[in-house]
């Protein structure tokens, strides 16, 4: 069967396409056909050895795919050949709070990923995905919308008539655009291109800024909202852009701590403590937590952004694609 593999930490070129014998699924496990998967900017940061140096290589690469159960193994209960699932990104995840053990069974980091025909994957670390999805729109919930419904819906959950201010439009952000939108929010949008804060006002956001041309961005949310400040901001700059998002909450508000694509960096933690900020850090995200967020998907009917779907043998291209920043939302690899 046709899978990629990363032996090294040589950016894009990392990526090679092998041959691989078909696995076999051992008691408790479960043979899933992947048909597509998507990329997060952590596929990136694996490729280049930005994540870790220690991942146990060579590695199937990706978290995120959705597929059908082809066959099962002995005591396989929660699943049968037919279901269309999509992987939990920590397979040992399955509710409760995190714990490091739990972190070691990310997919594509810690542990093999989906980016292969046909991957084993134990029953407990599958989800069912909500119907009106196709597989291309299913392969992206597992590491961006969990971790954006973990933000918003986690602990000191959003309420109807808050302000979720979200930087850029990439996956997650454009995921927590949508649900704060469901659960009846007010969304301010940033983002580095008039053309991408036109569309994300059509999903729903109420105001965009440029945060190209309007560097001071925390001042125009603070303007926006009356000079009170926004009540969650769904953090992915890190810290290029944690100041001024310390600046553009509320007293008393929530940073959810998500992402670094403006790289690192020093932090003053004194406007934490003077506003009793609440900086949570968010790290994807449990089953229980994917199965609530498939739920509200099903009912609402929301339908994930897909930028682009790319083939197989253009995973290549798909990273470059993300690596250039001129996407809006989810971009897919069909298997
Ligand atoms: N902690 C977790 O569990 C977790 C889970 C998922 C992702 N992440 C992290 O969250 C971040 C976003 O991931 P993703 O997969 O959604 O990425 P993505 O789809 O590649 O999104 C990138 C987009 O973010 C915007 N952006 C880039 N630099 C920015 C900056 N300095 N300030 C504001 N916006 C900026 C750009 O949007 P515009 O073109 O509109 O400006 C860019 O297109 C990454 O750092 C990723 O590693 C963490």
């Amino acid at each position: 069967m046709r899978a990629y593999r990363i032996h090294d930490y040589a950016g894009l070129e990392a990526f090679r396409r092998e041959e691989l014998s078909t696995p076999k699924p051992g008691p408790g496990q479960a043979l899933v056909r992947i048909h597509a998967t998507s990329l997060n900017y952590r596929d990136l940061l694996v490729a280049k050895g930005l994540y870790s140096r220690q991942l146990p290589l060579p590695l199937v690469p990706l978290s995120d795919g959705a597929g059908e159960v082809v066959e099962v193994g002995p005591g396989v209960t929660r699943v049968k050949p037919g279901d269309r699932v999509a992987p939990s990104f920590m397979q040992a995840w399955i509710e409760g709070g995190p714990t490091e053990e739990k972190a070691k069974s990310a997919l594509g980091g810690a542990i093999d990923g989906v980016l292969a025909e046909l991957v084993v994957l134990g029953q407990d670390g599958l989800v069912a995905v909500p119907d009106h999805l196709s597989f291309e729109e299913a392969a992206t919930l597992p590491c961006a919308a969990v971790t954006a419904w973990h933000a918003l819906f986690g602990e000191g959950s959003i309420k109807p008539g808050d302000t979720v201010l979200v930087q850029g439009t990439g996956g997650v952000s454009l995921f927590a655009l949508q649900f704060a939108r469901m659960a009846g929010a007010r969304v301010i949008a940033t983002s580095s291109s008039d053309e991408k804060l036109e569309r994300v006002r059509a999903l729903g956001a109420s105001d965009g800024i440029n945060y190209k041309t309007t560097p001071d961005w925390d001042r125009r949310a603070r303007e926006l909202t009356g000079g009170r400040g926004v009540d969650h901001v769904v953090e992915v700059g890190g810290a290029g852009t944690l100041p001024r998002s310390l600046n553009a909450v509320r007293m008393g508000g929530r940073i959810s701590q998500i992402g670094i694509l403006s790289g690192a960096g020093e932090v003053n933690p004194i406007p934490i403590l003077m506003k009793s900020v609440h900086v949570q850090g968010i790290f994807v995200g449990s089953r229980a937590m994917f199965e609530d967020m498939n739920r509200a998907i099903g009912l609402s009917q929301l339908r994930p952004v897909i930028d682009r779907v790319f083939d197989f043998d253009e995973a290549r291209d798909a990273l470059r694609h993300m690596e250039s920043g001129a996407h809006f939302g989810k971009i897919v690899i069909r298997v």
